[in-house]
């Protein structure tokens, strides 16, 4: 694993729902004098100021989420961003939507139009869900049927 963000961030904040991942991240970043670790129930980010946080990103965690959790998560989101911040989370886009078992990637059963409301729902704006990206689509979601929705907190100053 490579952290590009640590040198770019005032402060990084790693979260996971296990203790291991986030045990090799402390040795990983021992140096590192601006990484925090939280270790959430599967749902929550505890310890995590109201508005204290830019910029949020997710990837390869919410495919595998419970829509419930996904959902408590999303309040979370709304909760610690600051006005003006934005969350980047990779989500399944349908692949499973609840009908047979997910054995086949493990998709969540989740679809772009629920989780945009979803989030909706908590107050934030969806700015973007785009499923590629980069000089003609290099970046490609279609493999597992995923999306990335791009959420913002409103400012409220408008
Ligand atoms: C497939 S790994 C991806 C790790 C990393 N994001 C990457 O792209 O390399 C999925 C990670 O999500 C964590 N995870 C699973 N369910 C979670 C949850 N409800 N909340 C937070 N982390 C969770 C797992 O412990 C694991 O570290």
């Amino acid at each position: 694993m490579v952290c590009l963000t640590a040198p770019r961030a005032r402060r990084l904040i790693l979260v996971d729902v296990s203790d291991r991942p986030l045990a090799l991240c402390r040795e990983r970043f021992a140096a590192a004098q601006n990484v925090e670790y939280v270790l959430s129930s599967g749902n929550d980010l505890p310890g995590v100021a109201d508005s204290s946080v830019d910029a949020i990103w997710s990837f390869d965690v919410f495919v595998h989420v419970a829509p419930a959790d996904q959902a408590g998560y999303l309040a979370e989101v709304a909760r610690v961003l600051a006005p003006g911040g934005v969350a980047v989370i990779h989500h399944a886009d349908g692949r499973n939507l609840g009908d047979l078992p997910s054995s086949s990637g493990w998709r969540a059963p989740m679809s772009r139009h629920l989780f945009a409301t979803l989030a909706a729902q908590r107050g934030l704006e969806v700015a973007a869900q785009i499923d590629s990206w980069g000089a003609d689509a290099r970046y490609d979601l279609s493999a597992y049927h995923d999306a990335i929705t791009v959420c913002r907190n409103p400012d409220s100053a408008g």
